[in-house]
């Protein structure tokens, strides 16, 4: 069983943070889908500092979506802890550092990615963070800067004895972005190198292949992104219902909590996006995808699904 500090989770999967999608909603959902605990999409420092209402939007959450962790990113160290110590007031469950993202918006300022390549600040970031809040503190690393400049291990070493209670790392470097394939070793030499729970991500695509990567370098759970999008049954071991009925029906439950949430009027592209992204590679999908994206709101868009409905039914 995964455990972090006092935490012990119902599953070892664990929803990866996307800057755009794991809000509320898919957070819930693949909660409910058995996800251990989920991560939410990356929050600046500066907005929680200066109470940017997107940045407080961000922040919503609703006990039976717990556990879950709010991710941070950011450079400076002071603006780091009083931020982190806002977003502990908002009482997740954990919080974790991003110095991962390789997003140049993000590490033009040295923060995300670029934190591995400047491990003093990372480490002051870090140390006083953990003496500040009293929630666990995870980070989320890459493999390093560049095949040349492999650090994973030092640099989770370094988070260890700053106070993290573990470590996610994603086993491609930041040169990489998302392309090319994960080096498995990396993982394998954070495990190796410190005693707290390590996380392994990057390309998992079904419960199976979690728990080969769990087996292959040690580490104690597995984070699971894109694979997740218009996919939140990854968390499985059945994964992803074969019949056109289930599928949609997981796709309105999703329709249903963005509703809840979410005004789903005013991000009414958002929604469509997110619809579609349950048919891709189905038969039929880009008729799907071109009705989806035809409906006017949100009632015309259910009822487009409703249709869907019946094409399942005359295919089955
Ligand atoms: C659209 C998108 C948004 C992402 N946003 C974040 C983020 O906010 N914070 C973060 O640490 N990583 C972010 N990532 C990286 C993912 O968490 C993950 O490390 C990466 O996608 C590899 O895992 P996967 O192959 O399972 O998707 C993002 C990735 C994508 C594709």
């Amino acid at each position: 069983m995964l455990r972090i500090a006092h935490l012990s989770f119902s599953s070892p999967l664990i929803l990866a943070p996307l800057a755009g999608y794991t809000d509320l909603p898919f957070r819930l959902l693949c909660r409910m889908h058995g996800a251990g605990y989920c991560v939410s999409e990356m929050i600046s420092c500066h907005g929680l500092v200066y109470q940017q209402e997107k940045t407080l939007e961000m922040l919503k959450s609703v006990d039976h979506e717990k556990p879950v962790s709010f991710q941070l990113f950011g450079a400076d160290p002071e603006t780091m802890v009083d931020a982190a110590e806002i977003l502990a007031s908002y009482k997740p469950d954990m919080i974790d550092v991003n110095m991962g993202c390789p997003v140049k918006k993000v590490t033009k300022n040295g923060a995300g990615a670029a934190l591995m390549t400047t491990p003093d600040i990372a480490e002051q970031i870090l140390t006083k963070i953990c003496a500040k809040v009293s929630l666990p503190v995870t980070v989320k690393i890459r493999a390093g800067k560049d095949s040349t400049h492999i650090n994973c291990a030092e640099f989770a070493k370094m988070a260890q004895f700053s106070g993290v209670s573990a470590i996610a790392i994603h086993g491609r470097t930041w040169a990489q972005g998302f392309s090319g394939t994960i080096e498995k070793e990396t993982i394998s030499a954070v495990k190796k190198a410190v005693s707290i729970p390590v996380i392994g991500n990057g390309d998992v695509h079904s419960f199976r292949q979690a728990q080969k990567l769990m087996a292959e370098t040690g580490c104690d759970g597995v984070m699971i992104g894109r694979a997740a999008l218009g996919n939140p049954w990854v968390f499985t071991p059945k994964g992803r219902p074969s019949t056109l009925g289930e599928i949609l029906s997981g796709a309105v439950t999703h329709l249903q909590l963005i509703e809840q949430h979410l005004p789903a009027e005013r991000i009414i592209g958002y929604v469509k996006s997110q619809m579609c992204s349950y048919f891709k590679g189905l038969p039929g999908s880009s008729r799907m995808r071109k009705e989806i994206f035809s409906a006017e709101n949100i009632v015309d868009l259910k009822h487009t699904m409703e249709t869907f409905e019946e094409f399942s039914n005359t295919n089955e």
